[in-house]
């Protein structure tokens, strides 16, 4: 059976794919930063026993900043499939964090491609872009689209998108950039805006908190389900020819609708509890985010299928679920989210 390697395991999308892989009978390595305090809550759930016979998720130490690190592990472990997941991925903090977010999310993709070429370079690798990197581009976008990135992490973004376009040209590897729209779940980082939102309305809902505060409404993005991206980015690195392709519902909603539904999920008045708090605001904005998915429907047979009430309803109900059982912030979504 295949082995894939994964930066980024202990992400929302590293725990979903993590998932997806070992189900499929991979032995799946996750690259973890040391911490003193735990990181691994969303994927305690697949935590095996090195001492099983069945030992499959094999969690070693490493940082995207440390290419001596990387460049040991690909060695020794010679991966079929390279998922690199791992990223300072808050598009807000990069503005505070520029130069940290282009060593991990530019830089580090460089180190990694390297150590790929250098010691497996017929391993398929995935780099994880983001819609971000369209910025001010008009929507709807798709893989012809020109990019006009708007933040620190779009332009780290960008430069490793083309960095895995150029291995692939100059050396011939299966290297390939996904291109996702926003995807969420109730494993979403809870600094995000959707996360940010079903959390709140939870805490309301058990009179644990009283006001929400939210930066710019207005902004529109397309939000999918993120074990239905997972699925995507597998099946980018199964394809006969490596191209890179964007992922999304094709859908577009605003901040303010996805946070109308939200609250009335839980029978609340959104307009009782959000006020504005121009911290949340970004210096420079992506207004509207909508992707065109037609050549990973046609090539990959890949299609988002939760829609978005469906999106808001599993998440609130996640959290309000979580609220009321007092749980640990991804205990209560365990294997099923
Ligand atoms: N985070 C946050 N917090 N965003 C807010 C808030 C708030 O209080 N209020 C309004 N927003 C708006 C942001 O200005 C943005 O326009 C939108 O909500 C979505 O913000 P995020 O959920 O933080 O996501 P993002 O679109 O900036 O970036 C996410 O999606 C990208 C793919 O397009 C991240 O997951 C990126 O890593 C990913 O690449």
């Amino acid at each position: 059976m295949p082995t894939a390697f994964i930066t980024g395991i202990t992400g929302q999308d590293g725990s979903y794919l993590a998932e997806l892989l070992l189900s499929k009978g991979y032995t799946v390595y996750g690259l973890i930063r040391r911490s003193s305090t735990f990181n691994t809550a969303r994927i305690s759930h697949l935590y095996q026993d090195p001492h099983d016979a069945d030992y499959r998720l094999r969690l070693v130490y490493g940082d995207m900043t440390d290419g001596a690190r990387l460049h040991a592990l690909l060695a020794e472990i010679k991966p079929d499939e390279i998922y690199n997941l791992a990223a300072q991925a808050h598009v807000k903090v990069s503005f505070e964090t520029p130069e940290s977010t282009g060593d991990i999310d530019a830089l580090g993709v460089t180190r990694l491609l390297e150590s790929v070429r250098e010691v497996c370079p017929k391993a398929r690798f995935y780099q994880a872009g983001s819609s971000e990197m369209f910025g001010s581009s008009p929507a709807p976008q798709n893989e012809d689209t020109p990019m006009l990135p708007r933040s620190p992490y779009a332009i780290a973004k960008l430069y490793a998108h083309h960095m895995t376009r150029n291995y692939r040209e100059a050396y011939g590897m299966y290297a390939v950039s996904g291109i996702l729209f926003n995807h969420e779940s109730p494993r979403r980082g809870a600094t995000f805006v959707t996360r940010k939102i079903t959390r709140a309305v939870a805490a309301i809902k058990a009179g644990a908190q009283d006001k929400l505060y939210l930066g710019n409404l207005d902004a529109r993005r397309d939000w999918g389900f993120a074990p239905e991206y997972v699925e995507g980015m597998w099946r980018m690195l199964q394809a006969a020819t490596p191209r890179d392709y964007v992922l999304a519902t094709g859908e577009v909603h605003s901040v303010r609708e996805f946070a109308q539904r939200a609250f009335a999920r839980a029978g609340l008045d959104w307009q009782k509890h959000i006020e504005i708090d121009p911290r949340y605001l970004r210096p420079t904005e992506v207004d509207v985010l909508q992707g065109d998915a037609a050549r990973a429907e046609h090539d990959l047979d890949w299609k988002a299928a939760t829609r978005f009430e469906q999106l808001v309803d599993l998440m609130v109900d996640a959290d309000l679920h979580a609220q009321q059982h007092g749980r640990g912030e991804f205990e209560a979504v365990g294997r099923h989210f």
